[in-house]
């Protein structure tokens, strides 16, 4: 899909703005707290119901104001909508006008993937974040992943309880069955799922990163030890996990790690190329996306110019040539964009829209 209208009111300090987007390539242009993150910002919100700077929602409700809401119309005019009362505590999601419960039947129907210069730290500090990507990626490739991951939610939160509670052996080994199913069926779609995206990742890590493409190594851990059942796991733990009060293994402790000549990537490539790996993931991703959905994601980019040199700029705009979804970036200088517009048609200006944000309040360049 594509953004084809953005109406934004009170979110951070946008209070009351509407923006008309290219199909393809839009570039918003500002100073330092202009507006442009929050831009960006908004579009996440309403794809993924938070924002991905806090979790907490007065900060992005305007300053003294209660209530912001972001609707956006794509190309085949459907409408998307999202607000925020702080005052009477509710979250409105609207789907062509019509109210829907579930964050999930709102999402569904729009693919958000963003790289901010915050993206790469984030994902090489800890497991969270890889499992987040890795789950958002499945959510919308595989149509049920979203219920098994709930119902699978359920069941650990259940099974903690027994195990605080210190239940009988009885009563947890109903749960401890259906924690080790879920986490089976769990593992078998992101497995699957890991497998699809090294192969589609090396296609972008030729574009991107190409002196590494070959050397880099993906692995990843099921939650548990992958020479042993699951079931025999929490046997084995079971003293351990009575005492401390929760799982110790399962589907919630998936990870997925890089290596480059059998070291942590992120310890043996620069600051740079860890950003441009993880652009070559989400590209990877969006593809896949695509592939499955036959819709294709919309690609967010904060701050496309940092930690990024010409050459890597030059093969990022080659890159989103070829992805060809609709993307949205943002830049501090005109400069940092050179490659870009000149990759886009020659810099036919048709090709893109470029828009400008001062104090909130956006323009077209
Ligand atoms: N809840 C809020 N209400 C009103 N204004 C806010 C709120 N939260 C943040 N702001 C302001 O919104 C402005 C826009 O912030 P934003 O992060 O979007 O800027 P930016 O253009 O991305 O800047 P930078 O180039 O530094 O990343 C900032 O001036 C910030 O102080
Ligand atoms: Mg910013």
């Amino acid at each position: 899909m594509s953004v084809v209208q953005l109406n934004i009111v009170n979110f951070r300090n946008l209070t009351n703005t509407s923006i008309n987007f290219h199909p393809n390539l839009n570039i918003i242009l500002g100073e330092n707290g202009s507006g442009k993150s929050s831009i960006l910002e908004a579009i996440f919100f309403l794809a993924h119901g938070k924002s991905f700077r806090t979790t907490k929602v007065e900060n992005i409700v305007c300053h003294e104001q209660q209530k912001l809401i972001v609707n956006i119309k794509d190309q085949a005019e459907n409408s998307l909508g999202i607000s925020r009362d702080l005052l009477t505590n509710t979250l409105v999601l609207k789907l062509n006008k019509h109210r829907i419960v579930k964050l999930s039947d709102l999402a569904k129907n729009i693919a958000v993937q963003i790289v901010t210069p915050e993206s790469f730290k984030l994902f090489f500090g800890g497991p969270k974040e890889r499992r987040r990507f890795i789950d958002l990626g499945l959510f919308h490739v595989k149509h049920d992943f979203s219920n098994k991951w709930s119902h699978f939610n359920k069941i650990h939160k259940q099974r903690n309880a027994c195990l605080r509670n210190k239940v009988s052996q009885q009563e947890l080994a109903y749960w401890t069955n259906e924690f080790c199913n879920y986490s089976e069926l769990i593992a078998n779609d992101r497995e699957c799922y890991v497998n699809q995206l090294k192969l589609e990742l090396t296609k972008w890590l030729t574009i991107l990163l190409p002196q590494l493409t070959e050397k880099i190594e993906i692995h990843y851990s099921k939650g548990w030890s992958s020479k042993k059942k699951l079931f025999d796991v929490l046997i084995e733990n079971n003293e351990r996990e009575r005492l401390k009060g929760y799982c110790s293994a399962g589907a919630h402790k998936f990870d997925v790690k890089f290596t480059l000549h059998k070291q942590p990537l992120e310890l043996v490539i620069s600051r740079g190329q860890q950003k441009l790996f993880l652009l070559a993931l989400t590209f990877a991703q969006a593809k896949l996306i695509e592939k499955v959905k036959q819709v294709k994601p919309i690609l967010l980019i904060d701050d496309i110019g940092a930690e990024l040199d010409v050459n890597s700029r030059s093969a990022l705009a080659k890159a989103l040539e070829l992805l060809s979804c609709q993307s949205i970036v943002s830049a501090i200088n005109k400069v940092d964009l050179a490659p870009l517009i000149a990759q886009s048609e020659l810099g036919n200006k048709d090709n893109y829209k470029m828009f400008h944000v001062k104090h909130g309040e956006i323009s077209i360049e």
